[in-house]
């Protein structure tokens, strides 16, 4: 069943509102997309500190705490500074595995300004989940979390 990004992009509005705490958004942003996009099994962010991303509030099993800029999925997302979708995480070479259970994977920088301060990781337990149109919804979603968090 295909997502109503529409409206959860208006959700994630309404609960951010006019919050700018970094760690109380991400958490319940998190919690949003965990529990409103269906056959996902982790949804959550890593943060940048220097030449490392160490994860932040997520919702799924626990996670690899640091990953080096360039490395894994979200290390090349942060890097390029560009959303990483990778339909197969079996065929990406440098895919770091935190759930065994993860076979696709959106990764979506948190640009701010010129720079990327982290990213926002989606993973899901079938193969080939994310279409075009949710990558394109998720991207809009991360953007409300920047808009109101780093404003
Ligand atoms: N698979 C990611 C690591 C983070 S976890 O999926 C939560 C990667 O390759 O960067």
């Amino acid at each position: 069943m295909a997502t109503d990004f529409t409206l959860l992009t208006r959700q994630a509005e309404a609960l951010l509102g006019d919050e700018t705490d970094i760690v109380a958004n991400a958490a319940n942003f998190s919690s949003l997309v965990f529990h409103n996009v269906p056959d996902i099994n982790w949804a959550g962010f890593y943060f940048r500190h220097r030449d490392e991303l160490i994860v932040g509030p997520f919702q799924g099993r626990p996670a690899c705490v640091r990953i080096p800029m360039g490395q894994g999925v979200c290390g090349v997302a942060a890097e390029r500074g560009q959303t990483v979708y990778v339909p197969n995480v079996h065929e990406f070479e440098g895919h770091i595995a935190c759930d065994a259970a993860s076979q696709s994977e959106v990764v979506i920088p948190l640009n701010v300004g010129d720079e990327v301060i982290g990213v926002f990781d989606v993973d899901s337990p079938s193969v080939g989940r994310f279409a075009t149109g949710d990558v394109d919804g998720l991207e809009a979603l991360v953007d409300v979390y920047t808009r109101v968090t780093y404003r």
